[in-house]
């Protein structure tokens, strides 16, 4: 089920999202699932704020992101490793051992396969997601089963192009593959928050909340979900009906 907010700023989009993490994260020992990208940022900008003025302590909350690329080192600047780091962990006191990003290096078969094992060991009960203008969610690309668990992927020429802002705009230095957590993975989440912002992520929005329920728009799995949180701004949500 999808409740859908529609906000003006970045801004009021990031603190519709803190509000529903603020929920979770009062609960006792929360897990939370947290992804990478621009979606988020202002999301962890409102937790970092929380910490610091409220005393909103991480100390006993785990946490499981999405995905990784595949080859680059884990303390690149451009690895989700380090972006989580850079906009979040850095800033909270969360213990190190009890932060989990997939591994993107060494043999990265059996990297999916340990993810898997250590996340089904718990309950997630928040997870962030972002949307590509693709419509996938974490890496799983158009075509991705909805019955997948953590797995490698090759990513699609329009993500690599849409995330080659981050690599000097050049989709060459975009790594070509990702280990994501699968779709089947997601939904186990008690609650996810959707973060959308942007007109071109409109048509991945309708596809999601109005399309068919298809793997040809993998975000339209979340159709499913029994507890979905739809945060847009004007733009992502332009084409909504
Ligand atoms: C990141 C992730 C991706 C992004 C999506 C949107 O961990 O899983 O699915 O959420 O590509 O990216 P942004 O937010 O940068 O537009």
């Amino acid at each position: 089920m999808f409740n859908v907010i529609v906000k003006d700023t970045y801004d009021e989009v990031s603190f519709e999202a803190f509000k529903v993490m603020k929920g979770v994260l009062n609960q006792e020992k929360p897990v939370l699932g947290l992804a990478t990208g621009s979606s988020p940022v202002g999301l962890y900008k409102e937790m970092i704020k929380d910490h610091k003025e409220n005393g909103t302590s991480y100390k006993d909350i785990l946490t499981f992101n999405l995905d990784e690329y595949i080859g680059l080192p884990r303390d690149h600047e451009q690895s989700y490793w380090t972006f989580m780091h850079e906009n979040l962990f850095d800033f909270i006191d969360i213990p190190e051992e009890n932060v989990h990003v997939p591994l993107g290096n060494g043999d990265v078969e059996q990297n999916c396969i340990d993810y898997e094992n250590e996340l089904k060991k718990h309950v997630v009960d928040v997870q962030v997601l972002g949307i590509g203008s693709d419509g996938h969610i974490a890496f799983n690309e158009p075509g991705t089963p909805f019955d997948s668990l953590t797995h490698l992927m090759d990513l699609e020429e329009q993500t690599r192009q849409d995330n080659a802002r981050f690599f000097d705009n050049d989709i060459n230095q975009v790594p070509e593959r990702a280990i994501t957590m699968g779709l089947a993975s997601i939904m186990r989440a008690r609650k996810i928050i959707m973060i959308a912002t942007g007109a071109n992520k409109a048509d991945a929005v309708k596809g999601m909340l109005e399309g068919e329920k298809t793997t040809a728009c993998p975000a339209s799995i979340l159709q499913d979900h029994p507890d979905v949180t739809v945060v847009l701004d004007k733009e992502a949500a332009s084409k909504l009906g």
